[in-house]
């Protein structure tokens, strides 16, 4: 179905409120009225409803002096952080036909910490099973899983991998992404987040759980330094 033209053109001039720093730290972090974005031939503009705390905004706010190669040696380069979004599309600009006015999308773009977005490519709509905050928390670290399991590593079905880190933000997606594959995973976090491992959704069916004496010093060696319960639990998934 075609969106109406003057849907198609909603105006983007005008403000809105956004998280502003103009140097490193938290800080730094302010709200302010910035300009809106706007709107190209090829984008999106997104009113965001959620925006995600991934790792990449510890190095992009805090941002150890390594990580200022990157992001600005004397101040940021990007004055508005975030990244994963999710929200409601406002406008669509005259060469965009996947999504329209009105659609529920996630996505990434640099500025996320703001009312609105503008994004070219990285969108897509969002699940009707997906709250707002749930999709904003699935892009970077979802991207990275898919990236290294299915184009770099090219996961076929019935291979073994081994997930060093399942409770993590990546390590979370790694375990459903090496199943949706057909891998026969093995997925390892500390013990104390083992619940938590066995909650993620493609996971949950199917998981054993092996916290043997045996299966949980086979893994301890790689957490010897680590936290209050001192050892590590394998999961057959
Ligand atoms: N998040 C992203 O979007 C993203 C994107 C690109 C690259 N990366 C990189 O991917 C890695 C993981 O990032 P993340 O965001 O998933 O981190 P995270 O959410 O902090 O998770 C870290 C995971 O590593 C495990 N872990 C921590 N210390 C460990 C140790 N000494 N031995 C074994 N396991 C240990 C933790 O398990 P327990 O707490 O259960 O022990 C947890 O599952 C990082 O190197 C990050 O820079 C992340």
């Amino acid at each position: 179905m075609s969106v109406p033209r003057e849907e198609r053109s909603l105006p983007t001039a005008g403000t809105m409120t956004a998280v502003v720093r103009d140097r490193y730290g938290v800080n730094a972090l302010e709200l302010r009225q910035i300009p809106r974005p706007e709107l190209s031939a090829d984008g999106v503009l997104v009113r965001v409803r959620a925006a995600s705390v991934n790792r990449r905004e510890w190095y992009s706010v805090a941002t150890p002096l390594f990580a200022r190669v990157f992001f600005g040696l004397r101040r940021p380069k990007e004055r508005v952080p975030g990244v994963d979004f999710a929200g409601t599309v406002k406008a669509v600009g005259r060469d965009v036909t996947h999504v329209r006015p009105g659609d529920d999308v996630f996505g990434g773009r640099v500025g996320a910490f703001a009312e609105y977005v503008c994004v070219r490519n990285a969108v897509v709509r969002e699940p009707a099973n997906l709250t707002f905050e749930e999709a904003a928390a699935v892009p970077i670290a979802g991207l990275t899983a898919l990236q290294g399991l299915r184009d770099k590593g090219a996961v076929r079905p019935g291979q073994r991998v081994l997930v060093n880190g399942t409770s993590g933000g990546v390590g979370t997606f790694a375990v459903q992404v090496a199943k949706a594959l057909g891998a026969d995973v093995t997925a390892v976090c500390s013990t104390r987040n083992v619940e938590l491992a066995r909650s993620a959704p493609i996971a949950s069916s199917t998981t054993r759980v092996r916290t043997s004496r045996a299966a949980t010093s086979a893994t301890t060696s790689s957490s010897t330094s680590r936290g209050a319960d001192g050892g590590r639990s394998r999961l057959a998934c």
